[in-house]
């Protein structure tokens, strides 16, 4: 993997890094495979071009989606303790980094204790990563950021990119991001994130926890439509950037909660039998047929515990909301 730096404003403060960033023949591929094979799927990563990561941060003030705010009100509640458990911290990575505003949480604590902090943003948005960025400068003087494009499945790819830390490194996966990769391929990712860290390095890990099928249902699917919009977008970004003739109003959106995975399953529904090309390409749809867009897995103490065991970590200590709806889990490196 090489690194290219992005042109940006000068900022000695700001550097921008690329690991093998997605290109339109990766989006291409997947799109092409995924169509092809039965049933049906495409892989989530290319719901964030720059109107998916604006419906997703709209998503996130809905009603319905209690994700955000429950995450947000165990930082808040708790971040004395959380800053204490990151000690002393010399590199704060973040994977799936987004908006990074409950990030600021975080920083707002950490940076009173280490003004000069460095702060890493993994994510496949570059436009993302260089807004964000400018934006942490200005709101906090000495933070130093490293953005790097980058697939934050296979992190010590990012990770590689970095020169060896002075201290401790403390990683953010934030959002129930961890959910939308199913359990084995979770499993690697935090495999592949231990193998580039040393012993007492740390992980902060947001997860959703399992709560009735109503409320999972419910911020899957909301009244206003904008989660319906952002599941949609997938297909008008293949329409735009890759030639293909897909009719909007004929997929509607379905969440469901799949109580022995215990994951929410988005598809795509074909309200009708119907034909869509896709340069030379031709994909048949039955009335009802579902493309497999994303899951999001909820987690319970078993299924934390056996993240942590098989990744490597050792769980210090969780935290959760008042209505125990999200947990953010600190786990260390063994
Ligand atoms: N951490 C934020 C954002 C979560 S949304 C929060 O908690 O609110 C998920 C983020 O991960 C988006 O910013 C998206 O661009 C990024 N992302 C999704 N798949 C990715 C992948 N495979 N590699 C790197 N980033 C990815
Ligand atoms: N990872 C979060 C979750 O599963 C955010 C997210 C990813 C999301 N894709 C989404 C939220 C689609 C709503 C719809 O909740």
């Amino acid at each position: 993997m090489s690194a290219a730096a992005i042109p940006l404003p000068s900022d000695s403060r700001l550097r921008l890094l690329s690991a093998a960033s997605a290109t339109a023949a990766d989006f291409s591929r997947d799109v092409r495979a995924g169509l092809t094979s039965k049933p049906k799927s495409l892989p989530p990563r290319w719901f964030y071009d720059e109107l998916g990561s604006a419906l997703f941060d709209a998503i996130c003030f809905l009603p319905e989606y209690y994700v955000m705010r429950a995450e947000a009100e165990v930082l808040a509640a708790n971040v004395g303790d959380i800053a204490g458990a990151f000690g002393d911290v010399s590199r704060l990575i973040e994977l799936g980094s987004g908006t990074a505003r409950k990030t600021r949480i975080l920083l707002d604590a950490l940076t009173t204790a280490a003004p000069s902090l460095e702060y890493v943003p993994v994510d496949v948005d570059e436009a993302m990563l260089a807004r964000s960025g400018r934006e942490l400068l200005a709101e906090y003087d000495a933070l130093r950021v490293t953005a790097i494009a980058a697939d934050f499945e296979r992190p010590s790819g990012a990770l590689a990119q970095l020169p060896p830390p002075r201290g401790r490194t403390v990683v953010l996966f934030l959002g129930s991001t961890i959910g939308n990769l199913d359990p084995d391929a979770a499993i690697a990712m935090l495999r592949d994130l231990r193998s580039a860290l040393v012993p007492h390095d740390a992980l902060l890990l947001g997860v959703d926890l399992r709560k009735p099928r109503a409320v999972l249902e419910a911020a899957y699917d909301d009244a206003l439509g904008v989660t319906a919009a952002f599941n949609r977008n997938l297909l008008a970004r293949i329409n735009r950037e890759l030639g293909a003739d897909f009719d909007l109003a004929s997929f509607g959106h379905r969440a469901l909660y799949e109580e022995t995975h215990g994951r929410i399953e988005m598809h795509l529904v074909s309200t009708r039998a119907q034909r869509v090309r896709l340069a030379g390409l031709e994909i048949d749809f039955d009335e009802g047929e579902t493309i497999h867009t994303e899951n999001s897995y909820k987690h319970d103490a078993a299924t934390l515990a056996a993240l942590a065991r098989e990744s490597g970590f050792a769980i210090y200590r969780t935290w959760t909301d008042a209505q125990k709806r999200f947990a953010d889990v600190f786990l260390v490196a063994e």
